[in-house]
């Protein structure tokens, strides 16, 4: 399909069924993700692939995450809230996490790291639609605390960027309509 078709039909699903995915697929989707453009060098990208039980790991990041928020976590109401998040990552039969690794060199900045792995994020998106698989990609509030990365076994320092949920579509996505850039553009020109 060409590039730009393979782009504007690209769309995110989240009704999964829960067949898994062959690793090698994975593999394949990953090695797409890091041919995304990268200032210096700095090979940020990195991956943890979520399957199986390792969801229960992740299910349990995001529930401890939200019980710290919660004044009585023991309550009835707040123990089954707690239940449907620790539920909620075997959505998907596979989650790639992406975080970017801090700058190794005093000139690159984070910004460009994290920008070089949102870059391969959209590559895992488009990559796993041109495999006929199904994805979106989530955060969430805990993304971004300080001890979720580390948590999940990532290095110091490492910003997380993304939760990729991948597996095959249970359902089909209608086409969504897409805006025009130019809303969005200014030419300059003289
Ligand atoms: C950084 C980022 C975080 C997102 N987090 C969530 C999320 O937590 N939950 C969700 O339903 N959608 C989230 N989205 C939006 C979906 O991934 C998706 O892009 C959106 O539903 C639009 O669908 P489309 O990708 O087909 O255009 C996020 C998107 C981005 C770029």
């Amino acid at each position: 399909m060409p590039i730009i078709e393979a782009i504007k039909s690209r769309n995110s699903n989240a009704f999964m069924s829960g067949e898994d995915i062959d690793p090698d697929l994975i593999r394949k989707i990953l090695d797409a993700a890091v041919c995304s453009p990268v200032h210096y060098m700095t090979n940020p990208w990195r991956f943890l692939v979520i399957s199986g039980d390792g969801r229960k790991r992740l299910g349990a990041v995001m529930a401890d995450h939200m019980a710290r928020g919660m004044t009585d976590p023991d309550s009835t109401d707040n123990k089954k809230l707690l239940d449907k998040i620790r539920k909620k990552p075997f959505r998907a039969p596979v989650i790639i996490v992406a975080g970017a690794a801090k700058p190794i060199i005093p000139k690159a900045k984070m910004i460009e790291n994290v920008a070089s792995v949102t870059a391969a994020c959209q590559n895992i998106l488009l990559a796993a639609s041109a495999l006929g698989l199904s994805a979106i990609w989530r955060t969430g509030g805990m993304t971004y605390a300080e001890d979720t990365a580390g948590l999940l076994g990532f290095e110091d320092d490492t910003e997380l960027v993304g939760f990729i949920y991948l597996g095959y579509a249970s359902k089909d996505m209608p086409p969504k309509p897409r805006p025009t850039s130019e809303d969005f553009t200014h030419w300059l020109t003289d």
